[in-house]
């Protein structure tokens, strides 16, 4: 019978950080084999680096949305393309970190809907050894909870290089928020877990990308500057397989609380 058929949870994939064409090609193959065999609901992915690592044009946007893709997050790159200054504004499925100031077109939170479920996405950026101007993340996050509309299910992409900065993050909105995921750093901790209050939080999430490179980007390009501090450009890793790494949140319809939180690490030869 249909009524013992019914799902009772709702099921979230978070992407990493997809960087450049593999990784993109990597989410691709990942969604084509997973969604149904993990009955994938709704799906938030990085995408600040899937440009040949470094900003987002529209045609790469439309290529994740094709792929299954719901809602495409952003960071600290998210505007070293500078066509987006002009698509921004038009796809809701994609958030720019909110916390950026507001002379930055596009948004950082906005409500989704899928089936009788409300699910607010938010992009936030931290602070600690990280380049720019942002806003506190702490002060903008309570400003949306004070004022913005409340959803079923809030998910936030916390876009931070500290550790440190991302579990005071979390443990501070612990009840507030159904779950805190971190990006950024291109390398997945294995600190996934549900805090006391309910809120879901992993340090970060991973990378989608070259494998055998240094955070996707060429070795021999990026161990040169790291060794000697000669100026270079990266390139993305040519060589070696993909990893894609994503966070699979499985949310009680009944609470909306995250149930499980499973983490998955893939190796594509693309
Ligand atoms: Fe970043
Ligand atoms: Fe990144």
């Amino acid at each position: 019978m249909a009524f013992f058929q019914r799902r009772k949870t709702l099921n979230i994939l978070f992407i990493g950080d997809i960087v450049g064409k593999r990784g993109r090609k990597a989410t691709q193959i990942f969604l084509e084999q997973e969604m149904e065999k993990e009955s994938i609901d709704f799906v938030i992915a990085n995408g600040e680096n899937a440009t040949h690592g470094k900003g987002l044009n529209r045609e790469h946007m439309l290529e994740l949305l094709k792929s299954g893709v719901d809602v495409v997050t952003l960071g600290n790159h998210a505007f070293s393309k500078k066509e987006i200054l002009h698509y921004i504004d038009l796809y809701d499925e994609i958030l720019r970190p909110e916390n950026l100031n507001a002379v930055f077109p596009g948004k950082g939170s906005r409500i989704y809907n899928i089936g009788e479920k409300s699910i607010r996405v938010t992009n936030l950026l931290g602070r600690a050894f990280m380049d720019g101007n942002a806003e506190n993340p702490f002060d903008t996050m309570d400003r949306i909870l004070n004022e913005e509309e409340k959803a079923d299910i809030h998910i936030v992409d916390f876009h931070a290089e500290a550790t440190g900065e991302k579990q005071s993050f979390a443990w501070n909105f612990d009840g507030k928020v159904t779950a805190i995921l971190g990006t950024h750093t291109h390398v997945v901790t294995a600190d996934e877990r549900i805090l006391p209050k309910g809120t879901a939080f992993q340090s970060d999430v991973g990378m989608v990308g070259p494998y055998f490179g240094i955070l996707g980007a060429s070795r021999k390009e990026v161990i040169l500057k790291t060794r000697t501090g000669f100026p270079t450009t990266f390139e993305l890793e040519e060589e070696g397989p993909v990893l894609f790494n994503g966070t699979l949140l499985q949310i009680d319809d009944a609470t909306n609380q995250v149930q499980k939180i499973k983490r998955f690490a893939e190796i594509y030869e693309i």
